[in-house]
């Protein structure tokens, strides 16, 4: 049985008891909804992998209430202090060298000397792990290689059953995951495009900042930087294929009853398409990085359904990680004129 809980001080206080027990907790942040379990400890760590069906070598982020709770683990060097004092609490996760190897179990840091840290804007979750007083890992609320959760009734249908509760807090503001930023570098590396950008990092630590912006290419037998970038993601069953706002006309023409639109409102109002095959991304980058997840989730769902066709955005601000997002979805298919 998995607790649907609310966010009122004893629902809170309750968490931090299941935590304490060993147990695991899915909890919500401004950018999806994690799963939660003691960081400090190897077999909470190993349920919350269970849970998620996540392969083992793929190491998981670290969660914490505040900067204090992060020097207990991490080293900070200047660039993490200024990255600290501007973005945190908020959607900027670092990676950092850890104190010594083995001050967080190994099936958190997959063997790395290195750990991903973030601190969540959500109130909730904080106050949740600071009554709890130790770090809890906070991997993507979602079986593995599926779309992340942005409401806790998406969390409860990959997830019922498998892990002890879920705080509610209502729809994540923000739809895509923290930006990644290695620090553990001579050079600030985005290992993951996300609402902190690149050019607003550099801004603050005053130093270039490395963005691969093609998706990251894991060579033969080289182990990848963010080890998570190379599994599938955020994959429905459906055939997901990304189309142009120029192209919407022609797409229109060939469109079959079972597929169906993700555009901006304006671009799907060119589709006259019934509500059961369309969702509206609303107005811009912000909007759609809000509902992608959301929309992929419905139409994954929903039978009648073989093909979704999500329209392809301009790659700034935002916009970087919707499509750094959808890329992966889609698995690389793009709707070509013929
Ligand atoms: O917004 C978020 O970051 C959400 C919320 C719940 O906080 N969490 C999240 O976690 O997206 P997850 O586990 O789905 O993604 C974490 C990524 C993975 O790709 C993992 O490989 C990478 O961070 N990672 C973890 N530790 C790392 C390390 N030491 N070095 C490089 N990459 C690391
Ligand atoms: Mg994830």
């Amino acid at each position: 049985m998995t607790l649907l809980l609310h966010t009122n001080n004893q629902d809170i206080q309750r968490a931090a008891d299941i935590l304490a027990k060993g147990g695991v907790v899915a909890f919500p942040t401004e950018t999806v909804y994690g799963i939660g379990a003691d960081a400090t400890k190897s077999e909470p760590v190993d349920k919350v992998f269970a849970a998620k069906k996540r392969p083992h070598d793929n190491p998981l982020i670290v969660t914490v209430s505040d900067d204090q709770m992060l020097r207990r683990f991490a080293k900070l060097d200047q660039r993490a202090e200024q990255l600290i004092a501007h973005f945190w609490p908020g959607s900027l996760t670092l990676i950092l060298p850890l104190l010594d190897d083995e001050i967080l179990p190994s099936n958190v840091t997959a063997g790395l000397p290195t750990a991903a840290f973030r601190n969540p804007k959500s109130q909730v979750t904080r106050n949740l792990i600071s009554l709890f007083n130790n770090p809890i890992v906070g991997p993507s609320a979602n079986l593995s290689t599926k779309p992340s959760t942005t409401t806790a009734a998406h969390v409860m249908h990959d997830m019922a059953g498998r892990i002890d509760a879920v705080i509610d807090d209502g729809p994540s503001q923000i739809g895509v995951e923290s930006t990644i930023v290695d620090l553990s570098v001579p050079d600030a590396t985005i290992l993951r495009p996300g609402a902190v950008t690149a050019d607003e990092i550099a801004a603050v630590i005053g130093q270039k900042v490395i963005d691969p912006s093609s998706p990251i290419t894991v060579a033969k037998g080289v182990a990848p930087k963010a080890p998570g970038m190379k599994y599938r993601h955020y994959a429905p069953s459906k055939d997901v294929v990304i189309f142009q706002a120029e192209d919407a006309e022609q797409l229109e023409t060939v469109l079959k009853s079972s597929d169906a639109v993700l555009a901006l409102t304006d671009i799907l109002a060119k589709f006259d398409l019934p509500k059961e095959r369309s969702w509206s991304l609303g107005k811009d980058a912000n909007s759609a990085a809000e509902e992608l997840f959301s929309a992929l989730r419905a139409f994954d769902d929903r039978d009648s359904v073989q093909r979704i066709y999500v329209q392809g955005l301009a790659k700034k601000g935002i916009g970087e990680a919707y499509m750094n997002r959808l890329e992966k979805s889609a698995g690389g298919q793009h709707f070509h004129l013929e």
